[in-house]
């Protein structure tokens, strides 16, 4: 039988499932990288992103390129069957570019420039750090563009982490002619979105408009937003530019860059998506997370989001300790490969850390790695030996997928921005939280769901909108958005979907303008309302509901419109008496934020109406039971994984691919460990 995508497949030759690290030859000597690679072979290594932040390596003067060590790295690996996903090495741009060119330094909001000295150290905007991007590019795509070795082509690193904005002269430029655009160059338009009358701060000449510095009291929200589009606009045109040149010479290899999807908020990762060949995500686990379980899944489930449904890559996480935490807690054992396993479960077509050898020297010494300081004979590099064994187990489940769920959960980037910016109601109220609480209540109750965006309000097809196998949509949080959008939920609502709207949604447009009339502007016809008064709680504050909820953080003084019934009322607080829950046909609204508990009642009652079949992806038990399936469901796995200090039974009947032991009905899961049981037949194999 054939595997699940094989053909034709955007993978190219990248193998799946896909296991390795982050690997960086430029810290060792000679011998030390022959061992490397032989270790990487017995811990089952296949592949390796190579070479992240190696420009001062391969280009340590202007234009006088060497690639000896590089291609001595290609090679070895080449030689030992490690195929190499290849980085442009732009996320670091060499000491002497930076002395050279300091205007193309990044510019804080107060005016200074940043010194030289680490990486991310460029303005995305300099045409200077663009040039010289786009040189190494090419000299790296047209010297390894056909390499044997090179499967995959990784760009810059993590794009907007640590140098999301830049406030200098030469984003100023590049800002105010993106805004001639956007408002058609007139001035008056651009006036009236921002709200600059307020103040008396209106502009009378385009040279007036300048980013966000900082200033003697606030300034518009709405300048603040279309800065924030306007950066990630930058570095998404840092990444084409790289990317196109890459196709060119390398034909056939995807190419991707590594998001941070569940941790950085300032690139909106929905139209990222749409220009990478394969979503890749960098994880890392706060190691003091009381909720690291579910972390893990909303992290994964978010990443599949983004890749469509379709197979993504885990392209960094950590074998233990993480040193820019606060404490470096090591992961116990077991949890890597179960951490990882749960990766794949929820689409994964591989996982690779950060990084293959712990560094000896340097600000990242104390992270963890595959091969740690102690060498061979280390736990953890036993343990990536035997994770290695069990992946390579996979191979069948590679460009498999998780059906859709019936339930999909709604993030908007913009909204997020937006809600999250000074001057709100409530700083308690943030979008993140929402989301994270919402989905740790379904994934506690065992609902399985997908991560989507907010349906595009045209047809645009490269959107990925609640689809129609999405019974349920939930907007824990949709502070802004346009009247356009707010008729598309209204269209899915009109078309059957069961829909739940958190508190102080619809309440602005994208340029954080108050829709007209009463509040929630935009969806009041949908949720069939009116909210008098948004009533924020004190710091710690919670409100009681009269079904036994409880809300916290905020409230809402809510008037139905008739026809729309009250599920549940508030008993105490500063709306007590008045409506907390409402409903109107399939469309419901909640005055408050509903604590877990409450969440974990409310939502499998609201999925049942809504007809949606139990898909487990979770379990409050700290057992998740995950199905990815081939394209017509012919084959089928199922990953249990257990979190728990006890033995798991879960209902399976099939091979555990990982024991290779044959399971009729129930499968004994021990505590901590992953069963993963290819479905069906009737004998062992
Ligand atoms: C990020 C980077 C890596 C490394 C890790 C350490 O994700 O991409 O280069 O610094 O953090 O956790």
């Amino acid at each position: 039988m054939s595997r699940p995508d094989r053909q034709h497949s955007v993978w190219g030759r990248v193998p799946r499932p896909a296991y390795g690290a982050d690997y960086n030859p430029e810290q060792w000597d000679a011998a030390t990288r022959k061992d490397d690679v032989r270790l990487m072979r017995e811990a089952g290594v296949n592949l390796v992103s190579l070479g992240v932040f190696a420009w001062s390596w391969i280009e340590p003067r202007r234009d006088a390129f060497d690639f000896s060590g590089l291609d001595e790295a290609v090679e070895l690996l080449h030689a030992s069957g490690i195929a190499v996903d290849l980085a442009t090495p732009t996320a670091a741009p060499p000491l002497w570019f930076s002395h050279a060119h300091p205007e193309s330094l990044p510019v804080t909001a107060d005016g200074r420039r940043l010194a030289p000295g680490s990486r991310q150290a460029y303005c995305p905007s300099s045409p200077l750090y663009r040039e010289r991007a786009a040189t190494v590019t090419r000299r790296l795509a047209e010297r390894y563009g056909d390499h044997p070795a090179v499967v995959m082509w990784h760009v810059n690193n993590e794009y907007a982490n640590g140098n999301a904005h830049c406030w200098c002269e030469t984003s100023a430029t590049a800002f105010r002619t993106l805004l001639r655009t956007t408002y058609g160059d007139d001035l008056d338009a651009l006036n009236h979105r921002w709200g600059t009358g307020v103040w008396g701060m209106t502009y009378s000449d385009w040279s007036q408009v300048t980013p966000p510095r900082t200033s003697t009291s606030r300034l518009p929200p709405a300048l603040w937003l279309d800065f924030y589009r306007f950066s990630d606009a930058e570095h998404l045109a840092c990444f084409r530019a790289e990317r196109d040149i890459v196709r060119a010479h390398s034909p056939g290899r995807p190419v991707t860059t590594n998001f941070m999807a569940s941790a950085l908020r300032w690139s909106d990762y929905w139209r990222w998506a749409r220009e990478v060949d394969i979503v890749s995500n960098d994880h890392y686990l706060g190691s003091e997370d009381p909720h690291r379980a579910a972390e893990l899944a909303f992290a994964a489930d978010l990443t599949r989001g983004l890749a469509g449904g379709r197979p993504w890559l885990l392209m960094e996480h950590s074998t233990s300790g993480v040193q820019w935490q606060p404490r470096n807690i090591a992961k116990v054992p077991g949890e890597m490969a179960r951490n990882t396993l749960t990766h794949l479960a929820r689409g994964a077509d591989g996982a690779l850390f950060f990084q293959w050898r712990q560094s000896a020297y340097g600000p990242e010494k104390w992270h963890s790695a595959m091969l740690p300081h102690g060498g061979e004979d280390t736990r953890v590099l036993r343990e990536a030996r035997d994770l290695g064994n069990a992946v390579s187990r996979l191979a069948d489940v590679a460009g498999s997928t998780c059906p859709p769920a019936t339930i999909a959960l709604l993030l908007d980037y913009e909204a997020m921005w937006a809600l999250e910016l000074p001057d709100r109601p409530s700083s308690d109220l943030t979008c993140g939280d929402a989301l994270r609480t919402w989905h740790r209540a379904l994934w506690t109750a065992g609902l399985g769901c997908d991560i989507v965006a907010a349906p595009a309000p045209a047809l645009d097809p490269a959107s990925a909108p609640a689809s129609g196998a999405h019974r349920l949509l939930l907007v824990p949080s949709l502070y802004a958005l346009s009247a356009a959008t707010a008729r598309a939920l209204e269209a899915y609502a009109e078309s059957g979907g069961h829909l739940v709207v958190g508190p102080f949604s619809g309440v602005v447009d994208p340029d954080d303008r108050v829709h007209p009339g009463p509040y929630p502007g935009a969806l009041r016809d949908l949720v069939g309302l009116t909210v008098d008064e948004y009533l924020p709680l004190a710091a710690g504050a919670a409100v009681g509901l009269d079904d036994g909820s409880t809300g916290n953080v905020w409230a809402e003084r809510v008037v139905p419109d008739a026809g729309t019934e009250v599920e549940c009322r508030f008993t105490d607080g500063p709306a007590a008496g008045g409506p907390a829950v409402l409903r109107r046909g399939n469309v419901r609204y909640l005055a408050t934020r509903p604590d877990v508990p409450s969440l974990l009642r409310l939502l499998p009652r609201w999925a049942a109406q809504a007809g949606c079949a139990p898909a487990p992806r979770g379990s409050g038990d700290g057992v998740e039971v995950i199905r990815r399936s081939g394209p017509s469901g012919e084959r089928s796995w199922l990953f249990a994984v257990n979190h728990t200090p006890s033995t798991a039974h879960v209902a399976a009947t099939g091979t555990d691919l990982l024991s290779g032991a044959r399971t009729t009905g129930v499968i004994a899961v021990p505590a901590g460990e992953v069963a993963v049981v290819e479905e069906g037949g009737t004998g062992p194999r």
